[in-house]
């Protein structure tokens, strides 16, 4: 099966020319507490194990899109045209799903609140900005797990960026992937933070689509990894239920470390940290261990995004440098 005909499936009998002549979407970033590591199958995107984020509010993209007269796709980010590139090729791709004639080309124009493929999520927004544009701009109307499976198309933790707030993306267990999608948690927690810790935002070493099949095929540990995940979602859903903040947060750090423990006994190993990552996280302990508390969770980049409460707020900002806190309840 391919992801066209996924996208065929769920486009069967839905408008194949745009009704407008823009469409727009909106979508936060996402920060997984429980990880996405591993697929079960590699051209849909679909996972070993459900995972468990947290939306970052403001933080996201905005992309605009339309049909255009032209020989090839406009890409346009931050005001900028991207006509090379690996970001200019994943969205190209991207929309080759999306041509249901010879001559659909699109402009797209997005506007990233996020550093590119700093590990900070910036593929899970844009993908479902994208998702969200076309779904405005041919008038589908399709229900919001319908364009989850369309954006986890793009990017597998794009599947969670269609809410806010804390979302469970359920693995499924469909081979076409059809109830692998992401469902937000009712739960409001408005004095959680996130503190987006920036050590470096040069673009990564290796992409975490193949970091993550390095991952599957050659840690000896992979196989203990998708329990791992369960055990870290039920102690999640679990803290979210009783707001224990100390059991989200040692929850989602132990989770982060597991994960990138499959990556450094792969082979060759994967290692996304800096130095200064080894320093902020020891920072961190010792923090914890003088009674302050504050939990990190990192992803494939070298950048900690911190958990904390926000009593604590103006304490963690003095003992930490450049934090960008988020606030993921405020309103926006
Ligand atoms: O969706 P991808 O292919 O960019 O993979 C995301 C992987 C992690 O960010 C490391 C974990 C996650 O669940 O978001």
């Amino acid at each position: 099966m391919t992801k066209a005909d996924i996208v065929w499936k769920i486009l069967s009998g839905l408008a194949k020319v745009p009704a407008a002549s823009v469409g727009e979407g909106l979508a936060p970033s996402n920060i997984a507490l429980c990880k996405y590591w591993g697929k079960r199958n590699k051209t849909l995107n679909l996972p070993v194990s459900d995972s468990l984020s947290i939306s970052l509010g403001q933080y996201g993209a905005k992309t605009r899109m339309s049909r255009i007269e032209a020989q090839n796709d406009e890409v346009i980010l931050n005001g900028q045209p991207v006509q090379t590139g690996s970001f200019y090729q994943r969205v190209v791709d991207f929309l080759n799903l999306f041509r249901f004639d010879n001559h659909m080309v699109y402009r797209v124009e997005t506007q990233s609140e996020v550093p590119i493929a700093a590990g900070l999520a910036s593929s899970a927004c844009g993908f479902a900005a994208m998702v969200l544009a076309l779904n405005d701009l041919f008038q589908w109307q399709l229900d919001t797990s319908k364009l989850s499976i369309l954006a986890r198309l793009g990017s597998g933790s794009a599947s969670r960026s269609l809410w806010h707030g804390f979302v469970h993306w359920q693995q499924g267990l469909r081979d076409d992937g059809m109830d692998s999608f992401g469902l937000p948690i009712n739960v409001q927690w408005p004095d959680l933070c996130v503190g987006l810790m920036l050590i470096d935002q040069s673009e990564k070493p290796i992409g975490s689509r193949e970091a993550m099949e390095r991952s599957v095929r050659t840690s000896p540990y992979f196989h203990a990894w998708p329990g791992l995940v369960e055990q870290a979602i039920t102690q999640t859903l679990n803290a979210l239920d009783t707001h224990n903040f100390d059991q989200l947060g040692q929850t989602a750090e132990s989770n982060a470390l597991a994960m990138h423990a499959l990556m450094h006994t792969s082979v060759p190993p994967v290692c996304y940290h800096l130095p200064q990552t080894l320093v902020a996280m020891k920072k961190i302990w010792t923090l914890r261990e003088q009674g302050l508390p504050v939990y990190f969770t990192q992803d494939a980049g070298p950048n900690l995004k911190l958990l904390y409460l926000k009593e604590n707020a103006k304490q963690i900002q003095s003992q930490l440098d450049s934090i960008i806190q988020v606030e993921p309840f405020a309103s926006h």
